[in-house]
């Protein structure tokens, strides 16, 4: 039954009015008692040439009754439109049944390609905590955009290139140890080798000019170095896998700066026979004074090209690759400038297709345990945070539940969704600091409060499996006039409600709507759950209970999913 269908066919016809006309009349009271749908009359006014009030009462009088709605009721200049409470109930656990782990999925995409680039981590440098909300945010973008019937590409667009690694040739080749390196922790390894080079180098300078040479020597693909510096890369990817492991994150490419050393002369030719370049003090740039930016530096007066000018090339090859719908960019607002140039000059270049590029930017992240300091200088290694996360958790389930078979298991499941969920819980604009204490409280409106309702929808389910009850409710005799009590509405309500919040989310790239909506189903869950007896004797009221619960599950599990959240079955 579509509800508000019907609603609207029935209002074309007693107005006059064409149906999607109405549609976009129509609003959602603020609360359930005021009625379902509400039609604020005034809108009508020009059209119906009356005052709101008698249109309200002239169309309440035209309607009669209408299906799926068990009561009209005109208050001033509304109209207000109450839902039959078990059609409703039919509808939302049915539609949910039906679609499984596919609900609120749609074709919407069809044959359209989003390309989401996210974490886009640097080699040789520390996989810090900062890198937390790229890597999770982008993560989630990509699975809401499948979910929404497009085809992602992932990226993790490596930082992969630059005068770094010829310092971190001449270090190596000095003080490097390979078994250290390929047994230990790689990356941290690697960044000490980094770090002494700069100490040295304070003392002996001409480990500088080392250094320059020898990334000369990677841009000519000298063998030896070439080979290190591709070593460099794996040796670092290798240790990263672990945090991309425990996250469930994956990248379709791992296309990172170098990968477009080659592509640069064909672009920097194009900038300067489209006339978007200049030369300016032996720079080549490109002027954006008239859209008040500073200029974009594609070369530099040494001849090198710059991180812009590999995005520019990235921008374009992924186009070409790709043909993309839309391309996202998960980078944190410092870099907003970058973006906002880089886009411009790719308009300038007469790509039209560069409206079609987002910077999905996000504020700052910093930890309020000074376990955790960044004050000595040290990063924060995301891999120490999520182990954290882990062994708080695995100390809170050992106390809570003893008894649990996978305790390890859960304790992975529950830790890291606590820091994602945690991340992925507010606008993605604001700074936010993060908190052990809120973000693993079992009560608060956190990720382990979410899986706990997920834990005990299932154990709902489980328990009445075992007690013979069949979970087929195709078959079952379900009376769903039963679930006309408030907390059985309000969780309808919350379930029918997450299909437009996942729409909402992919719309505003913005995952926290949906992550809101897995916590007020939780709730409402629990509500239900304590007001209501699911094994009641009568088998037609047990049944509209079962698959509520079964309903609920299902949706809670599929927010969870698209937030990169695990949903382990028993807590
Ligand atoms: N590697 C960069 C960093 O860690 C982020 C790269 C962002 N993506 C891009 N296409 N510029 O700061």
């Amino acid at each position: 039954m579509d509800f508000k269908a019907s609603l609207c066919a029935a209002l074309s016809n007693a107005s006059g009015l064409p149906c999607d006309q109405i549609e976009g009349m129509l609003e959602t009271p603020p609360n359930p008692e005021i009625g379902d749908f509400a039609l604020p009359c005034f809108k009508l006014a020009k059209v119906m040439k009356k005052a709101p009030a008698a249109i309200a009462a002239e169309l309440y009088e035209k309607l009669g009754s209408i299906e799926g709605f068990s009561k009209i009721e005109p208050v001033g200049g509304y109209l207000n439109f109450f839902t039959d409470r078990s059609s409703f109930a039919k509808t939302v656990i049915e539609r949910v049944l039906r679609e499984g782990d596919k609900f609120g999925s749609s074709d919407e995409g069809a044959g359209r390609n989003v390309c989401v680039e996210y974490s886009s981590i640097n080699i040789a440098k520390p996989f810090g905590i900062h890198h937390i909300t790229t890597t999770v945010l982008g993560h989630s973008l990509k699975r809401i955009y499948d979910h929404l019937g497009f085809k992602t590409v992932s990226i993790n667009h490596l930082g992969d290139w630059g005068t770094q690694f010829g310092k971190m040739i001449v270090a190596y080749n000095r003080w490097g140890d390979r078994e250290k390196i390929e047994n230990g922790d790689s990356m941290r390894e690697l960044v000490a080798l980094y770090v002494k080079f700069h100490e040295e180098a304070e003392k002996e300078p001409s480990l500088n000019d080392e250094a320059r040479a020898a990334f000369h020597r990677i841009e000519m693909h000298e063998p030896a170095d070439w080979e290190l510096f591709q070593w460099f890369k794996e040796v670092t990817l290798k240790d990263v896998a672990r945090v991309y492991d425990l996250l469930g994150v994956d990248f379709d490419s791992y296309n990172g700066e170098s990968f477009y050393e080659d592509k640069m002369p064909a672009i920097i030719k194009e900038l300067a026979d489209k006339g978007v370049s200049k030369i300016d003090n032996g720079m080549t740039i490109v002027d954006l004074s008239e859209y008040d930016m500073p200029p974009c530096i594609i070369l530099k007066s040494d001849g090198s090209t710059i991180y812009a000018t590999r995005d520019i090339a990235a921008a374009k090859y992924r186009k070409e690759t790709y043909d993309f719908y839309k391309s996202l960019y998960v980078v944190a607002y410092q870099q907003n400038l970058h973006f906002r140039q880089f886009f411009k000059v790719l308009e300038l270049m007469g790509y039209e297709w560069a409206k079609d590029c987002v910077h999905v930017n996000f504020g700052m992240i910093s930890m309020e345990d000074t376990t955790f300091s960044t004050r000595k200088g040290n990063a924060i290694y995301l891999e120490d945070v999520l182990n954290t996360a882990i062994d708080k958790t695995l100390a809170i389930i050992e106390e809570k539940s003893p008894n649990l078979d996978n305790k390890a298991e859960v304790a992975r499941q529950v830790g890291v969704g606590a820091l994602v969920f945690s991340v992925l819980y507010n606008n993605r604009i604001k700074d936010y600091t993060f908190s052990w204490d809120k973000s693993l409280n079992f009560d608060g409106e956190t990720g382990p409060y979410a899986q706990y309702t997920y834990a005990r929808s299932c154990s709902v389910l489980r328990k009445a499996a075992d007690a013979g009850v069949s979970l087929d409710f195709t078959a079952a005799d379900i009376d769903f006039a039963v679930l006309s009590d408030e907390a059985s509405g309000n969780l309808l309500r919350a379930i029918d409600t997450l299909p437009e919040a996942i729409v909402q989310a992919s719309e505003k790239y913005e995952p926290y709507i949906i992550s809101r909506k897995v916590i007020e189903m939780c709730s409402c869950f629990n509500k239900f759950y304590y007001d209501n007896r699911i094994m009641d004797d009568d088998p037609a009221v047990r049944n509209a209970r079962l698959a509520l619960t079964e309903a609920a599950r299902t949706a809670i599990k599929v927010g969870l999913f698209l937030v990169g959240l695990e949903a382990p079955e028993r807590m």
